[in-house]
């Protein structure tokens, strides 16, 4: 397997769903900690890794979100620990493009992160998985959410850093540090 998007991971813990994610029929993303993480938090420290954020994303039943990058300026890599809570035909899907005017505005959500967005028209779909298991995300290449249930689809979405560290993994480093726990 050689694309760069996406490792189902099989980490010896398992993350319950916080009683907060609940039935919601818009778009939402905040930041927070729920203690449904702390399994991930504790394994990630004794691995001499920590978690630099959270966040939650809601996907509304029969939708999708634009395509985007999680950075305003990198494309290549930069990678979350995800779990997602929807049905089976819900995920990410990535896409490539050749023409430049396939992107589009840098914009800031309510919680100050940045985006870049993509024309979707302009764009060709590469790779596609569900999340419904603890999954390495590669967040910079153009990627969108889809969820084609009738009931919403919550992503929790970890930036996980070395200990001393305040920036994300790299796509290599996490295949290096998690090659026992790739599926
Ligand atoms: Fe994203």
């Amino acid at each position: 397997m050689s694309q760069r998007f996406h490792r189902f991971l099989n980490f010896p813990l398992q993350i319950k769903k916080p009683n907060e994610l609940g039935n919601k029929d818009e778009i939402d993303l905040f930041r927070g900690y729920f203690q449904e993480l702390d399994p991930l938090d504790k394994f990630l420290k004794v691995n001499n890794l920590k978690i630099l954020y959270v966040d939650y994303l809601n996907t509304p039943a029969f939708s999708s979100l634009p395509i985007h990058s999680d950075f305003d300026n990198n494309l290549e890599e930069g990678v979350n620990i995800n779990i997602s809570f929807g049905g089976p035909n819900s995920g990410i899907r990535w896409y490539t493009y050749n023409d430049p005017k396939a992107e589009k505005i840098v914009y800031t959500t309510k919680t100050n992160i940045k985006y870049r967005q993509f024309e979707k028209k302009l764009c060709k779909e590469v790779y596609r998985t569900h999340t419904n298991n603890l999954s390495l995300v590669n967040v910079a290449p153009p990627h969108d959410t889809y969820n084609y249930h009738n009931f919403n689809r919550w992503t929790i979405r970890t930036g996980v850093a070395k200990k001393h560290s305040n920036t994300l993994l790299t796509w290599n480093e996490a295949i290096k540090i998690f090659s026992n726990y790739i599926l």
